[in-house]
């Protein structure tokens, strides 16, 4: 059954999270983020980490992966892509959604003298020689009625910027990143909205704001993934904390770039609202 606006009617979605930087025992972690998600009868890869481990933890989690059906990257960095070919043994020919920019030569500059590449390390006839089926769009994505991914996000607030140590070379010249790739995964329940994040580049607040606008619906159930905090500002941080509370959010589970000084004050702020995830960890939200 599905309700008015796609919505469907009360069942338990499960994150598992194949890739952080923590983990929980018997996984491993490493910098980098993957979630397989079942919800509303689909199985959803999202992300796959930097290296072939986010296939090794979800097997280890007696994950069926022949059984997803759409996989979902976030954007370009090698940490959210690195282990798509590894992916690729076991799932099949799955459409894979994300932005075209995705393909762009991403690099962080982490100093004067060093510029480390950080795009997808594969090329991509490579990757579709191996059964990869790239759905590039800039726009929504409908995975059904109520799983959309949000498209390009609009940048609407002067604390939330690109990291300006991230470029992108193009015919021989670097130049800012705009992330234009960044792209969330939004579940429409009952309850509200849970809303599924990479590194969130074009900011949080801008991701959450960008899901009410395209769904209409206000309610912010649950936040999961990179909230890309780890450089930030006391400033920013305090007011994402205070809009997050602002805009009524009922659950959280930063992880990955969000770094551990704003993930312990997030969670001082907001101890019943935070849900903390690792390597291995499942959480269940009922909708
Ligand atoms: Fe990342
Ligand atoms: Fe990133």
């Amino acid at each position: 059954m599905v309700l008015k606006n796609g919505v469907k009617p009360s069942e338990k979605i499960k994150i598992y999270t194949l890739v952080d930087n923590t983990a929980g025992y018997g996984f491993q972690g490493e910098w980098g983020l993957s979630f397989y998600i079942e919800v509303h009868g689909h199985k959803i890869l999202f992300d796959t980490g930097m290296t072939s481990l986010a296939s090794e933890n979800a097997r280890l989690a007696k994950i069926d992966l022949s059984s997803i059906d759409t996989l979902v990257l976030s954007h370009g960095h090698n940490d959210h892509t690195g282990g798509l070919a590894h992916f690729l043994k076991y799932i099949g020919d799955v459409p894979i959604i994300a932005h075209p920019d995705i393909w762009t030569k991403k690099y962080v500059q982490e100093n004067q003298n060093s510029l480390d590449y950080i795009g997808i390390p594969a090329c991509r006839e490579e990757l579709e020689s191996k059964g990869a089926q790239f759905h590039l769009t800039t726009k929504t994505f409908k995975i059904c009625q109520s799983i959309i991914t949000t498209g390009e996000i609009e940048l609407n607030n002067s604390y939330e910027k690109i990291d300006s140590d991230l470029l992108v070379k193009t015919a021989g010249e670097f130049s800012p990143d705009s992330m234009m790739d960044d792209v969330s995964l939004i579940i429409q329940t009952e309850r509200g909205l849970v809303v599924v994040t990479g590194c969130a580049h074009r900011g949080i607040v801008n991701t959450l704001q960008h899901a009410q606008r395209i769904t209409g619906d206000q309610r912010i159930l649950y936040v999961i993934g990179g909230f890309h905090l780890y450089q930030a500002s006391h400033e920013r941080l305090d007011w994402t904390i205070q809009t997050l509370f602002t805009m009524g959010v009922q659950k959280v589970s930063p992880c990955h770039c969000t770094g551990f000084q704003a993930m312990a004050q997030i969670y001082q702020n907001m101890p019943k609202y935070y849900q903390p995830i690792y390597a291995g960890s499942v959480i269940e939200i009922e909708t």
